[in-house]
C-alpha cells in the first residue's frame, strides 16, 4: 500500500474529487467542532495535507501523520513555516507518538487500517483530556470505490455506522456522533462519506 501511495504521490493533489472530499470533510468539521488557536491536532493518514492545510490557519499546530513518505514529501514542498504543519512518517499503532493532542482529524485514511478497533484506542491513548476525533471514510460500499487499483491496501469497503460506534464506544470515547460529509458521483455509483466526531 505505501509503495501505491509513494507512486502516485507526486499526482495526488491533481485529483478533483479528492480535493472536493477534503474541502467538504473539511467543512462539516467546523461546522461540528471549534477549532481553537490552542490546540495542537494530528491528522492521520494526512497524505499531502489536502486537509492538514485547511486546519493549520485554525490552530496552533498539525502533525501530519502517514506511513508513505513520498506523500508526506508533498505535503513538505507545499509547507511554510508561520502555518506549524509537522509531519510524522511513522506506525503510530506500533510506535506512539510522543505527545498528546487535542484532536484528530483524518480524511479517507481508516479504510487502510487494518485493525480500526486498535486504531480507535490509539487515537485514545493520543488524545489530551476532552480531546476530539473526526474521522471522515465511505460509508459501506461493494468494493467498486478503489476497484480501478484493484483495492490495493484497502482493508475495508467502507464502514457500517453501527458496528463502528460500538467500536468507538468501546474504546471510551463519548457523544459518538455521525454527520453526511460528501457523496462521490461517478459514473459507476454514489459512494457517500460519513463524518464521525466523538470526545475523549
Ligand atoms: C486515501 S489517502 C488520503 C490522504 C489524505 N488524507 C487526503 O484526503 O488526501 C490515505 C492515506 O493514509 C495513509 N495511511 C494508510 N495507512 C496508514 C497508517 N496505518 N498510518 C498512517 N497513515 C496511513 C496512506 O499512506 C495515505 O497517504
Amino acid at each position: 500500500m505505501t509503495e501505491r501511495f509513494n507512486e502516485v504521490a507526486v499526482e495526488w493533489d491533481k485529483g478533483d474529487i479528492r480535493q472536493e472530499i477534503a474541502a467538504s470533510v473539511f467543512k462539516t468539521i467546523v461546522s461540528r467542532i471549534a477549532l481553537l488557536n490552542t490546540m495542537n491536532i494530528m491528522d492521520f493518514g494526512a497524505g499531502t495535507g489536502l486537509l492538514s492545510f485547511k486546519v493549520a490557519p485554525m490552530v496552533r499546530s498539525v502533525t501530519g501523520v502517514d506511513l508513505s513518505i513520498g506523500m508526506l514529501e508533498q505535503l513538505e514542498s507545499k509547507n511554510v513555516p508561520s502555518l506549524h504543519v509537522k509531519t510524522l512518517c511513522q506506525d503510530i499503532m506500533q510506535t506512539p507518538c510522543e505527545g498528546k493532542f487535542h484532536g484528530i482529524v483524518s480524511s479517507m485514511a481508516m479504510h487502510h487500517v487494518e485493525n480500526t478497533a486498535q486504531l480507535f484506542q490509539t487515537f485514545y491513548a493520543h488524545l489530551e483530556r476532552d480531546g476530539f476525533i473526526a474521522i471522515a471514510d465511505l460509508e459501506e460500499e461493494d468494493g467498486t470505490f478503489h476497484a480501478q487499483h484493484g483495492n490495493d491496501g484497502v482493508h475495508h469497503f467502507g464502514f457500517n455506522r453501527d458496528l463502528l460506534r460500538e467500536m468507538i464506544d468501546k474504546a471510551g470515547f463519548k457523544n459518538v456522533r455521525f454527520h453526511d460529509a460528501y457523496t462521490v458521483a461517478r459514473e459507476d455509483g454514489s459512494y457517500p462519506i460519513f463524518l464521525v466526531t466523538a470526545m475523549k
